[in-house]
């Protein structure tokens, strides 16, 4: 009897034990805009530890991709130094492009599902979430000012995508070329295998944004360079297998997730969509 109580309460508190979540804000913001995700994970997860980073808030979210990443890392490498049974890692907006640098530039990272919450992951490139920032700028001329040496000294700057300046943006960003592997670096070999050692990458996104621009791009996919939107898989990325993407998908570690109907400044504030689309992968 005693043994038997013994393996029951072990077995139940094996199924309680969820792993840590890390959690990244999006731009302009802060951790605050998190806690619902955070307050939800631990209603229906209960016990399970969660960091809400609470760096790069308001306008130093504008501050360089690169900066972000070196910093936030310290803060990943802190956490999965003291969980080294592995986390989770979600990100949202601007903040699951930061996350997913997080991973390619720690290749020794123990992330097991990374879940990216309507980023930016192929670029962006659009008037509403220009005008949101800099409500100044006319669409067909923010190139000029973001792709210079000023202009990539801001977050934007780095991940703006102008697919009519194709070249501009791959001789001036000094960021998403790079992390997307499509300039070959020193740093190209370690920033695929970093992503193929996910147990899942989660890419959630939808038609009804209206911020992401195209919000194909929460999925990897872009305009081409005449305008015309192109999905993930018909795309080098994912065809050229670049960063891991299609291994992923033929290991079934990466999961698209289009939910049509929700705002861009919903996906975080909305507790369905932690309940279907996110609870699944925080094991
Ligand atoms: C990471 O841990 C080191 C050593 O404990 C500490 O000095 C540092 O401040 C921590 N960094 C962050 C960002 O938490
Ligand atoms: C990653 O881990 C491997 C194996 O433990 C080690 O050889 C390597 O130096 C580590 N790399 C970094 C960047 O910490
Ligand atoms: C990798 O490339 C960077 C930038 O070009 C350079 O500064 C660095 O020295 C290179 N590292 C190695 C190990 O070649
Ligand atoms: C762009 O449009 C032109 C003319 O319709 C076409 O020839 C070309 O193949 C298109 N390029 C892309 C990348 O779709
Ligand atoms: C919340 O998400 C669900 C889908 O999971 C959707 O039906 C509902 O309209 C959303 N609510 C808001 C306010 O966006």
């Amino acid at each position: 009897m005693y043994k038997i109580l013994v393996f029951i309460s072990a077995c139940v508190s094996f199924a309680l034990t969820y792993k840590p979540v890390v959690l990244l804000h999006g731009i302009l913001t802060g951790s605050q805009t998190m806690e619902i995700i955070k307050n939800r994970i631990e209603e229906k997860h209960p016990g399970t530890i969660i960091y809400n980073i609470d760096r790069f808030e308001g306008w130093s979210s504008l501050d360089n991709m690169w900066y972000q990443v070196s910093q936030l890392s310290e803060n990943l490498n802190n956490i999965t130094s003291i969980h080294p049974s592995g986390v989770h890692l979600l990100g949202y907006s601007q903040g699951a492009l930061l996350a997913r640098t997080m991973l390619q530039a720690n290749i020794n990272h123990s992330v097991h599902n990374f879940i990216s919450l309507s980023g930016p992951q192929a670029g962006q490139y659009g008037t509403q979430f220009l005008h949101l920032y800099f409500p100044g700028l006319a669409l067909e001329t923010a190139f000029e000012l973001f792709y210079s040496r000023v202009g990539q000294h801001t977050s934007v700057g780095n991940y703006w995508n102008d697919p009519y300046h194709n070249k501009l943006y791959l001789k001036y960003s000094n960021y998403l070329p790079y992390v997307n592997n499509e300039i070959l670096s020193n740093k190209s070999d370690e920033f695929k295998a970093a992503l193929l050692k996910l147990k899942n990458m989660v890419l959630i996104g939808g038609p009804d944004d209206n911020v992401i621009t195209p919000w194909q791009s929460s999925q990897f996919g872009f305009f081409d360079s005449n305008g015309t939107v192109i999905n993930m898989m018909q795309r080098d990325i994912y065809t050229e297998d670049k960063i891991g993407l299609k291994t992923l998908y033929e290991k079934k570690k990466l999961k698209v997730v289009t939910v049509p109907g929700i705002n861009h400044f919903q996906w975080h504030l909305n507790v369905s969509i932690v309940d279907n689309y996110i609870l699944p992968y925080l094991d």
